[in-house]
């Protein structure tokens, strides 16, 4: 039994979301058939007072059961599926009797669809509760009657941002904007709240069903918005190139729908929703940040030994940029940190950032003061090695300098229990190399975030030569509990995400030195998914640091008696740092401008140092270009085992440096190529444009036995 009806004395049905064998009530075939028939026995009972739908469940509905949609792959099954769900809806909706959703938990997706088409929203005090519509965050849109009735609740200015940025909300946010009616303290007072309200409200209409309904915000019979209709695909255009069909067809949807009564906009969005099911961008999506995502979250890369554990302490050695943003993340996740640095007053301007970075979370609603204050609490500041005594898990964030982190790894170590870890977020020393330092190099590992470390999701965990299973198993664990995604590679040169990461950079560096225009190929990065042109990037990471890098690696390898591998880029690098002195954008001056007060464009003498070619690429070949060379470097990775797994490789490249998600992470973009094509076209890239396009050996292989990376 999936819902339980229940009847009181005073004629109220309580029906009860309580799927069997479920942790979540979740929306799909197994519960429309209960469904169907609790709605027609309400339609039968003679007396009836009003309807009260709740959860047994910890949270009320879930949304769509993800894996039913992910297998449909006809447009016939998938309307069906949506016009059912949304028919079932609308006779609760027109029951002609008070229907109040009780929400005890969290309602996503189709939950919060349902519960916006019951008369009434009552939902419990909880920071845990959420409400939203994330649908668009994989690739799809709400298709329960989610797009048509948002809109007529809220008008279109409120509504449309909800809908295509997915957000979600906990209950006072969704209060405020008018997504539930009530909050209410306790699960009694809500469900007290709930037959008031039917008491009260005997024969509640949607504004919708009523004759000369008009819609918020206009006192016309249609959305008076001519402004931002004429505006909003275009900016949207801005913002997603035209690759994301889900935020196209929510705004569609939303237009079209506009237009015509209810019930023809339900099937209009339905005509949509199915659109989205079947588009592989959406396949993609649930793919990577779905199901790879979850098997992440639940162990991925971690060995099976021992079981999981909690960090209680952390030490973070370095208040600068990464160390700051570690200790935010760590205290908001209820760790006590120790933040050490030379001086005390370095350690409180670390914690100063971490300050600054909760008051915003509190103007925006995500937390109170109260919150905040315990979250400071939590940071101990100091400049003495022996606070760190207690801690499970040290950080080091100091400056990038072998002979420091030496030093404060023993530092650290001579404070520190046996078994407590010590981790190094350098960026680009191997942690091999950097363990040697460190007298229990079993326990060392590298824990490499990203910047911003409160806005980035990802965590690459590195493993050294020594590093042992259950400091991996630590670290891991350690990841999940900052909420953040753990991914885990073993050492090498750039790691996983630095190393691919510098691929497309550098391609476009050599783009732009073959004579290709500066502003096409920035477009060209853009409209293949990246978040931005590969110039623009590397005036970001800077300049003067690829340079810096170019050089030690060049140190490294005439060393052990090599010679240095080089790129076209590097002629690139060195004419801009040491002829051009234009170091990136931290210096105001790159491949781009960068004036005071307004927006950065490209440099206009760049033209002048890298003349352009006569005969320009096409524009797809440059994407192409862009694009390959991410991925022949990720298939390398897997060939020399810096990776393990292809969620691994798909999430690190999605999270880490924003391969576009729409694609799936940069093995999926193999996929979806066809792996023998992949490889045949990347033959040709590398007759023409050098071997760093050869297909590895394992690719071949793998596609000759009509293998895929799944
Ligand atoms: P930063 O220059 O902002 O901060 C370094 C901090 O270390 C300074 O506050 C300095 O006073 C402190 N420090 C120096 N010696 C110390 C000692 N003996 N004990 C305690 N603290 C000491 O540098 P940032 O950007 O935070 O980078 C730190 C590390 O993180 C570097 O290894 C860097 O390569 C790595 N990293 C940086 C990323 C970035 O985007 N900036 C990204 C990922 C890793």
């Amino acid at each position: 039994m999936a819902i339980r009806y229940e009847i009181d004395e005073r004629q109220i049905v309580t029906l009860t979301l309580d799927m069997e064998g479920r942790s979540a009530n979740v929306l799909g075939r197994e519960l429309m058939e209960p469904f169907s028939k609790a709605i027609a026995d309400l339609e039968a009972e003679q007396a009836l007072a009003g309807v009260i739908l709740t959860s047994a469940k910890k949270d009320f509905l879930a949304g769509a059961d993800i894996d039913q949609i992910f297998a449909m792959t006809e447009a016939a099954q998938v309307m069906e599926m949506a016009e059912a769900f949304k028919s079932l809806a609308r006779r609760l909706e027109t029951l002609g009797k008070p229907v109040v959703a009780a929400l005890n938990g969290s309602a996503l997706g189709g939950g919060l669809e349902l519960a916006l088409a019951c008369h009434h929203r009552i939902v419990l005090s909880n920071p845990r509760i959420k409400i939203g519509l994330p649908e668009v965050k994989l690739g799809l849109l709400p298709g329960g009657g989610g797009t048509q009735r948002l809109p007529r609740m809220l008008g279109l200015k409120e509504a449309l941002p909800l809908l295509l940025e997915g957000r979600e909300m906990n209950p006072e946010a969704a209060l405020q904007r008018g997504l539930v009616d009530e909050i209410a303290e306790t699960p009694e007072a809500m469900m007290a709240a709930a037959r008031a309200w039917i008491e009260a409200n005997r024969h509640p209409a949607k504004p919708w069903d009523v004759k000369g309904f008009r819609w918020p915000g206009g006192d016309s019979k249609k959305p008076d918005n001519a402004q931002m209709w004429a505006i909003a695909p275009a900016m949207l255009y801005q913002k997603s190139r035209g690759n994301y069909p889900a935020a196209k067809n929510i705004l569609s949807c939303v237009y079209e729908g506009s237009w015509v009564d209810f019930d023809t906009a339900c099937r209009i969005e339905s005509r949509y929703f199915t659109h989205c099911v079947v588009s592989p961008q959406a396949k993609n999506m649930i793919t990577a940040l779905w199901y790879q995502l979850n098997g992440i979250k639940k162990g991925g890369s971690r060995p099976s030994e021992p079981a999981r554990q909690q960090v209680r302490k952390v030490g973070v050695l370095g208040a600068g940029m990464m160390g700051a943003g570690i200790a935010d993340v760590a205290a908001r996740a209820g760790i006590d940190v120790v933040l050490k640095d030379v001086t005390k007053s370095q350690a409180e301007k670390g914690k100063d950032v971490a300050r600054a970075q909760l008051e915003k979370r509190v103007r925006r609603n995500k937390m109170t003061a109260e919150e905040r204050e315990a979250v400071l609490a939590r940071i101990l500041t100091t400049d003495h090695a022996a606070d760190l005594q207690g801690c499970d898990l040290v950080i080091e964030a100091v400056f990038e300098d072998r002979e420091l982190k030496a030093k404060v790894t023993a530092e650290a170590e001579a404070r520190i229990d046996e078994q407590a870890i010590f981790a190094s977020n350098t960026s680009t020393l191997p942690i091999t190399g950097l363990a040697k330092a460190s007298k229990r190099p079993g326990n060392f590992i590298g824990l490499h975030f990203f910047s911003p470390v409160s806005a980035m999701p990802l965590v690459e965990i590195i493993k050294g030569e020594e590093t042992s299973q259950e400091t991996l198993a630590k670290a891991f664990d350690f990841v999940l509990q900052i909420r953040k995604t753990p991914i885990v590679v073993n050492d090498s040169r750039g790691f996983y995400t630095s190393r691919v990461f510098s691929t497309y950079v550098q391609e476009g560096m050599a783009l732009l030195r073959e004579g290709q225009h500066p502003a096409a190929l920035e477009a060209a990065g853009l409209d293949a998914g990246m978040p931005v042109g590969p110039l623009a990037l590397t005036d970001e990471v800077s300049l003067s640091l690829i340079h810096h890098i170019l050089e030690q690696t060049r140190r490294d390898f005439e060393a052990e008696g090599r010679e240095a591998p080089e790129h076209p880029a590097d002629a690139v690098v060195y004419t801009m740092v040491d002829r051009l002195d234009r170091v990136g954008k931290k210096a105001g001056a790159g491949f781009y401008d960068y004036p005071e007060n307004g927006a950065k464009h490209l440099w206009p003498e760049l033209r002048k140092h890298f003349p352009q070619a006569e005969q320009q690429l096409p524009q797809a070949e440059v994407i192409e270009r862009l694009m390959f060379i991410q991925a022949i470097e990720t298939v390398r990775c897997m060939e020399e085992g810096v990776l393990n797994s292809v969620a691994d490789a798909n999430l690190g490249s999605i999270f880490g440096w924003g391969f576009p998600p729409f694609k799936g992470g940069t093995l999926q973009f193999i996929n979806d190529y066809g792996l023998s094509e992949f490889a045949a076209r990347a033959e040709a890239l590398a007759a023409r444009w050098g071997d760093r396009f050869l297909p590895p050996a394992s690719l071949k292989e793998k596609a000759s036995a009509g293998a895929t990376f799944a």
